[in-house]
C-alpha cells in the first residue's frame, strides 16, 4: 500500500489566478481588439419608439457619405427569409423590423462602413418614415381585451400560461391553516449590464463557404449550430470564437439580432464585419431580467408549521420571448420556490405576457427564476413571522428541511441533493451578533433610530443537465472535455464551457493538477473556440463546475487508467500491481519502485506497449445525474434615516456552502460579486417605461451601478457539504448571492420599519420609496399594532 498521500497540488489552494496577468497588463483580446484585412464595420439603427408602423425607409442620403458601404433593412433580409428568426424559446424574433417595430431600441436598419465613425454618421441620414402605434406598457393590462396587440401572428398578447404542483393538496392545507400570509410584491426589470457590451466580428467567405464568427458568447457551440442553420452553412464549416469576455451575466446567452446581422453583410460583401455594441443600445435592447409580479400565499398552523404555498406569476416578456429557457420543467427552476422549507404543498400559475418593450426574462447572475423564487418566499417567511409575532429565524429553524432528510423532494418535484440550513442559519446569526443586534435595534427605537435586521437562508439551484430535464433546442445539457498530455508531462484541457471572468484557467487547471498530481502551472485550459474544444452548451446558471468541472474530473480519471497501464508496463509488474497517488504510480508493497506521471506521458509517445496505441489523451461528456443546490445564509443589518428613508448597511455577513471549494479565494471573488450585484438590485437599480414605452435608464446615468464607494462591506463564512453526486463534490457558486442577497437586504429594511406597520416596498428600496412607505404607515399606527400575535397563533 502506498504511504500517507503527498500533498495534493490543486483543490483547495487560493491561488492567484493565471488569466489576471494579461487582463492587468490589459492585454486580454476582446471581440473588439480583433481586426481583419479588409474588415468593415457595422452600427445599429434603433427605433426611437416603442410602437409603430414603419411606412417606409429611404436610405439614400445615407450613400452620400464616403465610406458607406451597404445599408441592410428588414426588407432586404425579408427577401432572404432572414428578417425573423428563431428563439431558443420555442418563438420568433424580429431580425430587422419590417412592418412594425414592437419596443424602444429595437433593430431597424445596420450600415456598414469602411470605418465605425462613418457608420455611426450615416445612421443620422437614414430616413424612416413612422407611424406612431399606442404602446403596450403595462404587462397587468396585457390579458384585456381592450390591449393593443403586440404580436400580430399571435392570438392575444399571452407568451404562456403554466401550472405547476397539485391545487388540491395545496387548497386542502389553505382550508386547515391557522393563519394565511399573503405578500404581493414586484421583482422590478434589471439589467446584467456586463462592463463589455455584446459584440460579432463576422467573416464568411462565400466562395468556399466557410464561416468564422468572433462572438461575445456565453455558449459557443450552441452558437455555431444556430449560426449554421440561420446562415445555411454545414455546422463543420462554421467556427464561432469567443475570446477573452468582460463579463457577461446571462446578458450573452440570448443570439441577438446584430450577430445575425454582422454574419448575414459578411456572407453578401465577402468581407470580416465588425459590430461592437453601444452602451445604450446595450441597456435598451439586449436581455433584460426578472420584471416578475409575485403574488405568494403561505399557510401556517397554529404553531407556525409551513403547510402550504400558492403563487400567481405575471411575467413580462417583451415583445419576444426570446430568452433561453432550457429546463423541461414547466416554470423553470422558480420550482424552487418552496426555498429551504419543509412544504409538503405547493402550487404555481405562471403566466407569460408580451408587452413593447425589449425582450426580458433571462436568466441574469441566476437560473432560470431561481432568483425570483428565492426572494419570494424569503420575504414571504419574513412577513408571516411579523404577522404572527415570532423571530424570524425561529420561524425558519422550525420549518426547515432538516439535515437528515436529504435526498429531499420538494412539492414541486425538485429533489434536493444535500444541505444543512439550520447550521448555516446558526453560524451566519452567531457570526452576525444577532441577539446583540436585537437588543440594540431596541435601545435604538426608544431613541427614534431605525435599525433593520434581515435574514434570507436561501436554496439556489447549479448545474442544470441532466439531460432528461434539461436541453438547449433538443441538444442535451450535458458538458464536456479533453484532455491531452504531452511527451513533455505537459497538458492542454479544452474545455467545452467558457470563462467570462471566473477564472476557469485557473480552477479547471487546479482540478487536473488534484486528480493527477501534476503542477496547475502545466497544465494549459483552452476554451472558446469551436474548432478547438469539445462540444458544450455554455457557461450560464453555475454550470461550469457542477458540470464542465465533473468533466475535467472524469476525463483525468479516463487518462489515469491508461497511464496506469503504462506505468505496469514500465514497472514490469501487472496493473493490478501497481498503486496510484496524485503525481506518481508505484508497485503495491515496494514503494520506492515508482514512477512520475510525466514518465509515463513521455513513454506513452517513446515507448509504450506494443498492443498499445501511442499517446495520452482523453475527452468525456459528462451529464450530470441531477442537479446540485448549493446554500446559505445572509444575515444584514442597516438603519434607516427617519426623516429622509435613506438607509445605509452596517452589517453584512455571509455564509455560503457550495459544497467543495476548488479555488476559495476565487470562490470568494465570486460571492463577493454576487453580494454587490443583490445590494444593487435592492437598493438602486430601476428601470421603468413611460406610458410611450420609453425606457428611464437608457444610460449608466440612469441605471445605478454601484461603485467601491457605495459597495458594503461583506464577511464571509463558509461551510462545505459535498454534493453527493458531484466527482469532486462541488456546486456552482457564481450566482448564489445574487440570488440570495435581494431578500435580505429588503427584510433588514422592512424590519427597520415594521414597528410603524410598514410591510412591503418593492425593490428598489430608494429613498424616496423608503420614506413614501414610512408617510403611507403612519396614520395606521396607532388602532393596529401589527406585529401583536393574532388570535390562535402562538
Ligand atoms: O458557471 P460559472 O463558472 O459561472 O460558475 P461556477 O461554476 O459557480 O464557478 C465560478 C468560479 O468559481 C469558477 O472559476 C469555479 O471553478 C470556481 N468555483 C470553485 O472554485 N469552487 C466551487 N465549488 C465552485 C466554483
Amino acid at each position: 500500500m502506498a504511504t500517507e498521500p503527498r500533498l495534493i497540488p490543486g483543490i483547495g489552494e487560493s491561488l492567484r489566478r493565471y488569466e489576471d496577468d494579461r487582463f492587468i497588463r490589459g492585454q486580454g483580446t476582446f471581440v473588439a481588439d480583433v481586426t481583419l484585412p479588409r474588415m468593415t464595420h457595422m452600427a445599429v439603427l434603433r427605433s426611437p419608439l416603442a410602437r409603430a408602423r414603419i411606412r417606409s425607409i429611404n436610405a439614400s442620403k445615407a450613400f452620400t457619405l464616403p465610406g458607406v458601404i451597404v445599408v441592410i433593412t428588414g426588407e432586404l433580409l425579408a427577401r432572404r427569409n432572414l428578417a425573423w428568426m428563431p428563439t431558443a424559446s420555442g418563438d420568433v424574433q424580429s431580425v430587422l423590423a419590417v412592418d412594425e417595430v414592437r419596443y424602444q431600441g429595437q433593430e431597424v436598419a445596420c450600415v456598414i462602413a469602411e470605418d465605425p465613425y462613418t457608420a455611426h454618421d450615416a445612421l443620422q441620414l437614414l430616413e424612416v418614415d413612422y407611424e406612431p402605434l399606442p404602446p403596450l406598457v403595462d404587462a397587468t393590462e396585457a390579458l384585456s381585451p381592450e390591449a393593443p396587440l403586440v404580436r400580430a401572428d399571435k392570438p392575444d398578447n399571452r407568451c404562456y400560461e403554466w401550472e405547476v404542483g397539485d391545487a388540491a393538496a395545496t387548497e386542502r392545507a389553505f382550508a386547515e391553516a391557522a393563519h394565511i400570509t399573503t405578500l404581493d410584491t414586484y421583482y422590478p426589470r434589471c439589467h446584467p449590464a456586463p462592463l463589455e457590451c455584446c459584440a460579432c466580428l463576422a467573416d464568411v467567405d462565400p466562395s468556399v463557404g466557410r464561416a468564422r464568427v468572433y462572438l461575445t458568447s456565453q455558449a459557443p457551440h450552441a452558437h455555431r449550430t444556430v449560426l449554421a442553420q440561420l446562415i445555411g452553412l454545414p455546422e463543420n464549416r462554421v467556427q464561432v470564437i469567443s475570446p477573452d469576455l468582460g463579463g457577461a451575466f446571462g446578458n450573452k446567452v440570448p443570439i441577438y439580432p446584430g450577430y445575425v446581422v454582422a454574419v448575414v453583410a459578411s456572407f453578401l460583401l465577402a468581407r470580416p464585419v465588425r459590430w461592437v455594441e453601444d452602451r445604450t443600445g446595450n441597456l435598451l435592447a439586449t436581455g433584460f431580467a426578472r420584471d416578475y409580479r409575485m403574488r405568494g400565499e403561505l399557510a401556517l398552523a397554529a404553531d407556525g408549521r409551513m403547510l402550504g404555498l400558492r403563487v400567481r406569476l405575471l411575467s413580462d416578456h417583451g415583445a419576444f420571448f426570446a430568452d433561453v429557457q432550457p429546463s423541461k420543467l414547466k416554470a423553470g427552476l422558480f420550482h424552487v420556490v418552496t426555498g429551504s422549507y419543509d412544504i409538503p404543498a405547493a402550487h404555481i400559475i405562471a403566466t407569460g405576457v408580451h408587452t413593447n418593450k425589449a425582450p426580458g426574462g433571462v436568466a441574469y447572475r441566476c437560473s432560470f427564476r431561481v432568483t425570483e423564487a428565492a426572494f419570494l418566499i424569503e420575504r414571504l417567511v419574513t412577513t408571516a413571522a411579523v404577522e404572527l409575532g415570532v423571530d424570524p429565524a425561529d420561524l425558519r429553524r422550525r420549518n426547515f428541511i432538516r439535515a437528515e432528510q436529504f435526498p429531499y423532494r420538494t412539492a414541486t418535484g425538485l429533489l434536493y441533493d444535500s444541505g444543512d440550513y439550520r447550521m448555516a442559519l446558526d453560524l451566519a446569526l452567531e457570526k452576525a451578533g444577532y441577539a446583540q443586534l436585537r437588543k440594540e435595534q431596541e435601545q435604538a427605537r426608544k431613541r427614534g433610530r431605525l435599525i433593520g435586521i434581515g435574514i434570507s437562508s436561501f436554496t439556489e439551484v447549479t448545474g442544470a443537465g441532466p439531460s432528461r430535464d434539461y436541453d438547449l433546442m433538443g441538444i442535451k445539457m450535458f458538458d464536456a472535455a479533453e484532455l491531452a498530455i504531452g511527451p513533455t508531462g505537459k497538458a492542454i484541457l479544452k474545455l467545452g464551457v467558457q470563462s467570462q471572468g471566473q477564472g476557469h484557467e485557473t480552477t479547471f487547471a487546479q482540478i487536473v493538477g488534484h486528480e493527477l498530481g501534476i503542477s496547475p502551472d502545466d497544465v494549459a485550459v483552452h476554451h472558446g473556440d469551436t474548432d478547438n474544444t469539445p462540444y458544450g452548451l455554455g457557461t450560464f446558471g453555475s454550470r461550469s463546475t457542477p458540470t464542465g468541472g465533473a468533466a475535467t474530473a472524469v476525463v483525468c480519471r479516463q487518462l489515469l487508467d491508461k497511464a496506469k497501464k503504462i506505468a505496469g508496463y514500465l514497472l514490469e509488474v501487472d496493473v493490478e500491481d501497481v498503486g496510484w497517488e496524485p503525481g506518481r504510480f508505484f508497485v503495491k508493497g515496494a514503494d520506492e519502485r515508482e514512477i512520475t506521471i510525466q514518465q509515463v506521458a513521455a513513454a506513452a509517445y517513446v515507448n509504450p506497449p506494443e498492443d498499445m496505441e501511442p499517446g495520452l489523451d482523453a475527452v468525456s461528456y459528462y451529464d450530470p445525474p441531477q442537479l446540485s443546490f448549493p446554500f446559505g445564509t445572509y444575515v444584514v443589518a442597516v438603519e434607516v434615516n427617519p426623516e429622509t428613508g435613506e438607509w445605509k448597511v452596517l452589517k453584512v455577513v455571509a455564509v455560503d456552502d457550495c459544497g467543495v471549494r476548488i479555488n476559495p479565494m476565487i470562490v470568494d471573488g465570486q460571492i463577493m460579486g454576487g453580494l454587490t450585484e443583490g445590494y444593487a438590485i435592492a437598493a438602486m437599480q430601476r428601470i421603468d417605461f413611460d406610458a410611450q414605452g420609453a425606457s428611464t435608464a437608457p444610460t449608466f446615468e440612469e441605471y445605478l451601478v454601484p461603485s467601491a464607494w457605495e459597495t458594503p462591506r461583506f464577511e464571509l463564512h463558509e461551510m462545505v457539504t459535498p454534493c453527493p453526486h458531484h466527482p469532486l463534490g462541488a456546486k456552482g457558486v457564481g450566482e448564489a448571492p445574487t440570488v440570495g442577497s435581494p431578500a435580505a437586504f429588503v427584510n433588514a429594511v422592512i424590519d427597520a420599519l415594521s414597528h410603524l406597520g410598514v410591510r412591503n416596498i418593492d425593490m428598489p428600496l430608494t429613498a424616496d420609496r423608503v420614506w413614501e412607505a414610512m408617510e403611507a404607515a403612519r396614520p395606521r399606527k396607532e388602532p393596529a399594532p401589527a406585529e401583536e400575535p393574532l388570535a390562535g397563533t402562538p
